[in-house]
């Protein structure tokens, strides 16, 4: 894999884990340092870009809105500044939902594997924000499928993709093959910056459902 070798460690460590077991192991270690390291040592700023623009098309603030990989909850806050007072977090790990849970901003966090069906109904959302967690190792393109499964006709679903994720899965033809069937359209994707102080950047994506 290009461009890691600079990371932390720890980032380095959940790029490269063997699997899921292994990485649920990372950040139940990390979770208490995960946001100093990736704020002040990567210069992460995947959870500022998702929901500032996500916030320009989501305009009611009693919107159900799924925050998935919420991790230690910094979509989550800023969301809850925003006056978002219905928001639901899910991750698959136990101790950065515990540090989410500190915040008291989220209406539910639950421990879920995104990348397996979801315990919701369909068309239950009316967004879904998803920052930092398609990346390497973590969770791929297949479950956008579920994610547009669950959020109403008119929703949103607005994610990042890591710059090295991006290029080794097939997230252009998921996407694309998407927005054939119209089950979704594209409102925003560009490329945008990540970890600013590791120069890695990533896809911006912003798509309605159909
Ligand atoms: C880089 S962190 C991003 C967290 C948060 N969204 C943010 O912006 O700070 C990635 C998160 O994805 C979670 N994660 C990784 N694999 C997952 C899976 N299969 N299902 C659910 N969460 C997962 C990790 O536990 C971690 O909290």
């Amino acid at each position: 894999m290009k461009n890691t070798k600079s990371m932390i460690s720890t980032i380095y460590e959940t790029l490269h884990a063997a699997d899921l077991d292994a990485l649920e192991g990372i950040y139940k270690n990390w979770a208490s340092d995960y946001e100093h390291d990736v704020i002040n040592l990567a210069g992460y700023v995947g959870h500022l870009i998702t929901s500032d623009l996500l916030l320009t098309y989501l305009k009611n603030d009693k919107a159900k809105v799924l925050d998935a990989g919420c991790g230690t909850g910094l979509v989550g806050e800023i969301f809850h500044k925003n006056n978002f007072n219905n928001i639901e977090g899910v991750d698959f790990s136990q101790e950065m939902l515990s540090v989410a849970h500190q915040k008291n901003i989220y209406q539910s966090l639950k421990l879920v594997d995104l990348t397996k069906e979801l315990d919701y109904e369909d068309n239950w959302f009316d967004a879904i924000v998803c920052a930092g967690t398609f990346t390497c190792g973590h969770v791929g393109p297949e479950a956008l499928k579920e994610m547009v499964r669950i959020t109403k006709e008119g929703g949103y679903i607005c994610f990042t993709v890591r710059k090295q994720e991006w290029e080794a899965s097939p997230y252009m033809q998921i996407i694309s093959d998407m927005e054939l069937s119209e089950s979704w359209y594209k409102l925003v994707h560009e490329t945008a910056e990540y970890n600013v102080k590791e120069g890695v950047s990533c896809q911006l994506c912003l798509y309605q459902v159909n």
